[in-house]
């Protein structure tokens, strides 16, 4: 073959990763068989039978944010869902709209402009990296049907490295959504009796942040893909901008069955991640999660993830101990944690077991 054509008994973790041609070039060739290396094993597929229109997470109105009852509510759908969309949280639709532009521009260049933000590993320090999830827990090589940039968002990161397309919109987002992240971090510890973020806190909370870009193409056939698998995010809290296509679900209360985070215009939706259910000793929920891909539409999202630094220490906040409760955690170092959940990539909710008592 040569090196833009794809058949498709070629090596396919070249063609979509070391080349750069993305899950986006296989359907850029009008593949109508799914390659192996893309269909999900069953447990890791969305079963359809398991949605339930009956429940949905809660919206919540940001325009009166210290009012108690608003903090009341973010407080009890972390507890409840792990799960709720902000809306009036004070970032402007345009810088939302441009973030969402500026990911299509991105995806939407040619393998050879892409390839340079490929690297062999996925390191936590990375200032830009586009990476693709072909590792499991059993090590099975299955690519998720998405293609993903990372911009890290820490003070060593240079942004001069990000890419062109995506540079000025992801450094305008960061401006707003850093402070938001701040603020709802506030109010879930507030939730914990922990009163503020202080400069001890901080590195713990927010001490690395990153903003990934996901495009999800196309594909023929979604029933037998995943453009996410069930995982939950490793991360403290994660806030998300998706366009309005769909497709991100959310394990509801019942514990099999899935809600929809049904899209809103300009609306974030923000989870729990494992890291604050270890600290809140299982008061707060890390959400298990998955996105299913559409047959006809490509889908934008950006999370922004809010993680401890790499040094820090993780386990129940001593807040959380003082009456006498037993600690659910250990605690342990975040890099111990960290090369855990992107060495096995575990699914569902089993990367909270690794730091289990
Ligand atoms: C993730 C994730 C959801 C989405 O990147 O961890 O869950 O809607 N993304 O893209
Ligand atoms: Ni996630």
């Amino acid at each position: 073959m040569t090196s833009s054509n794809f058949e498709i008994n070629d090596d396919i973790l070249d063609f979509v990763i070391k080349k750069a041609y993305g899950i986006k070039g296989l359907v850029d060739r009008s593949l109508e068989i799914i390659p192996n290396q893309c269909i999900q094993p069953k447990e890791h597929r969305l079963d359809k039978s398991q949605i339930d229109n009956q429940e949905s997470i809660p919206t919540i109105d940001l325009s009166n944010f210290y009012d108690l009852n608003v903090e009341k509510s973010i407080q009890e759908a972390a507890a409840k869902w792990g799960c709720f969309q902000i809306i009036n949280h004070g970032i402007p639709i345009e810088v939302l709209e441009d973030l969402k532009d500026a990911a299509h521009k991105f995806f939407e260049l040619p393998a050879e402009e892409k390839v340079m933000y490929c690297k062999d590993n996925y390191s936590a320090g990375e200032s830009v990296l586009m990476f693709w999830s072909a590792i499991g827990e059993k090590n099975e090589k299955v690519l998720e049907w998405r293609d993903s940039v990372k911009h890290g968002c820490n003070p060593q990161n240079d942004s001069n490295l990000w890419p062109p397309q995506t540079r000025y919109q992801v450094l305008e987002y960061q401006k707003w959504v850093k402070p938001l992240a701040k603020k709802l971090l506030e109010v879930l510890l507030k939730g914990l009796n922990v009163n503020e973020i202080d400069e001890s806190l901080e590195p713990l909370l927010m001490g690395t942040m990153n903003i990934n870009m996901n495009y999800y193409p196309p594909c023929p056939n979604p029933s037998i893909t995943m453009g996410a698998r069930p995982h939950c995010d490793g991360s403290c809290i994660t806030l998300l901008f998706q366009d309005d296509t769909g497709g991100l679900y959310i394990r509801g209360t019942k514990g099999d069955n899935w809600i929809h985070v049904n899209p809103i215009k300009g609306a974030l939706a923000v989870n729990i991640g494992d890291l604050l259910q270890i600290m809140s000793n299982d008061r707060y929920k890390s959400i298990e999660h998955c996105v299913a891909v559409d047959s006809s539409r490509a889908r934008i999202s950006a999370p922004l993830f809010v993680n401890a630094s790499l040094d820090s220490v993780i386990g129940p906040f001593p807040q959380m101990l003082k009456d006498g409760e037993k600690p659910v955690y250990k605690h342990i170092l975040h890099s111990d944690y960290w090369d855990y959940f992107y060495r096995k990539r575990p699914s569902g909710k089993a990367s909270l077991d690794f730091i289990k008592i």
